[in-house]
């Protein structure tokens, strides 16, 4: 099989890592990739949203699959274009179609999903310019803090948690003047709910679904959780607290009614589904759907997969993923992400990576580099993921901070407390 991964970052590299490990893969291109995905296939210089020239490489090149990274093309509605296309209908696309992927694409979309399908949620209510008055009212009927969520993609950046009322009604206002352009026209307001996150992966042929290990990111920059989000500074894989009870509780309220649900809706779903679910009290509730892997999870969650998922991704295709198998991995899995000093404020480009070479009982995922004169240099915030294996996340953990002190560029900066809360 000619597979082609679409993507750049640590996902798609972790992504990449496991596909190049099947038997059935002839030949792996990623586009656009990073320096580290040129390690296990071969990089092609096209964005991952430009559909015309991705048209022009899967015809020219035979490809067999395209696997979707990031939630952008899926939004924009790649599936679709494959599947109206006489050249491409026959090429199987892992993600969403067009329809499925406004579950991450539109936050109003998501919680009334969630509403019909009885899914388990934090009460909200949709405003617009032209409602805004109900939408200060609502605020009056919440305790602080407040929570406003531009309804569209923001690259992470839309949901806002606001101390006082004061502050939310303000930046309510605010949003809706455009503070994220259109994305922000429409705004959700959400009764702020308090426990510890978890991420929970399905791949589904839109009528089965095979539930992937679970993991816990941490999305600040600064140890203890503080200071701003960022793009994840690191996950673990399993989240004790997602133990057999509490799983069965996410898949029989919150998987099993979402798949059906699309189904029911009409919704063709062909790929990953990732639930951003908070545990309250014990009880599993949604606080948003991704369409997509997560990053840092995958660069986790990947390590723990046993079974060849160039396999599943086939029965995904072809509409019988219950016969095929995933066979999980009992070891702790973790990455600790190195990121340059600054980010996700203003941080520079460029910098030479060195030590990757005395990396040991680790695995390397890049997120931001780049290939320049044939060195290896920084080319974003996010620079790599350091995952390893362990008995225990203890062990994994130890593993994946010593080689974080190996590996080596200017400013580099890490958190040594993955893990802490859990
Ligand atoms: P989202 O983009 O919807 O995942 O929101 C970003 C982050 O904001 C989440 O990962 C949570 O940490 C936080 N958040 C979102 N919605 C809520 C909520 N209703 N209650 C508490 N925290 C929330
Ligand atoms: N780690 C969260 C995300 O990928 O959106």
């Amino acid at each position: 099989m000619k597979l082609l991964l679409l993507g750049s970052g640590g996902r798609e590299h972790a992504l990449a890592w496991k596909i190049a490990q099947s038997p059935k893969i002839e030949k792996l291109y990623i586009a656009p990739g990073n320096a580290g995905t040129s390690e296990v296939g071969e990089n092609v210089a096209i964005k991952a949203d430009d559909f015309a020239a991705i048209k022009e490489f899967v015809v020219k090149n035979d490809i067999n699959m395209v696997v979707v990274g990031p939630e952008d093309p899926l939004v924009k509605g790649i599936y679709d274009y494959f599947k109206n296309d006489e050249a491409l209908k026959n090429v199987p696309v892992i993600g969403p179609s067009k329809a499925g992927a406004v579950l991450e694409g539109s936050k109003e979309f998501a919680k009334g999903f969630m509403q019909r399908h009885h899914i388990p949620t934090a009460g909200y209510k949709s405003i617009t310019a032209a409602n805004l008055e109900e939408g200060l009212a609502f605020l009056e009927t919440l305790e602080a803090p407040y929570v406003l969520k531009a309804d569209g993609l923001c690259a992470g950046k839309g949901v806002l948690i606001l101390p006082t009322l004061e502050e939310a009604k303000k930046e309510l206002k605010e949003m809706l003047s455009g503070m994220f352009g259109d994305a922000s026209a429409t705004v959700v307001i959400e009764e702020f709910l308090s426990g510890i996150e978890c991420s929970v992966f399905v791949l589904t042929d839109g009528k089965n679904y095979k539930i992937l290990p679970e993991a816990k990111d941490y999305k600040r920059i600064g140890e203890g959780d503080k200071g701003l989000n960022t793009g994840g500074m690191g996950s673990i894989s399993p989240v004790p607290f997602a133990d057999k009870e509490w799983m069965q509780k996410v898949e029989d309220r919150i998987i099993r009614p979402t798949v059906e649900g699309l189904a029911a809706e009409g919704i063709e779903y062909k790929g990953f589904i990732f639930f951003g679910l908070i545990n309250v009290k014990g009880e599993p509730m949604v606080i948003e759907y991704n369409v997509r892997m997560g990053d840092p999870e995958t660069e986790s969650v990947m390590l723990r997969i046993k079974s060849d998922l160039v396999e599943l991704f086939e029965g995904v295709a072809a509409g019988n993923l219950n016969e095929k198998t995933l066979e999980i991995d009992p070891r702790s899995a973790v990455c600790v992400m190195l990121v340059s000093g600054g980010y996700p404020e203003h941080y520079d480009k460029g910098f030479a990576i060195n030590g990757l070479d005395a990396v040991e009982d680790s695995i390397v995922f890049h997120a931001g580099t780049a290939l320049k004169d044939g060195k290896v240099v920084t080319s974003g915030g996010r620079v790599i993921a350091v995952s390893s294996y362990g008995v225990d996340k203890s062990e994994a953990l130890a593993r994946s901070f010593a080689n974080a002190k190996k590996i080596d560029f200017e400013k580099k900066y890490f958190r040594s407390d993955i893990g802490f809360d859990l």
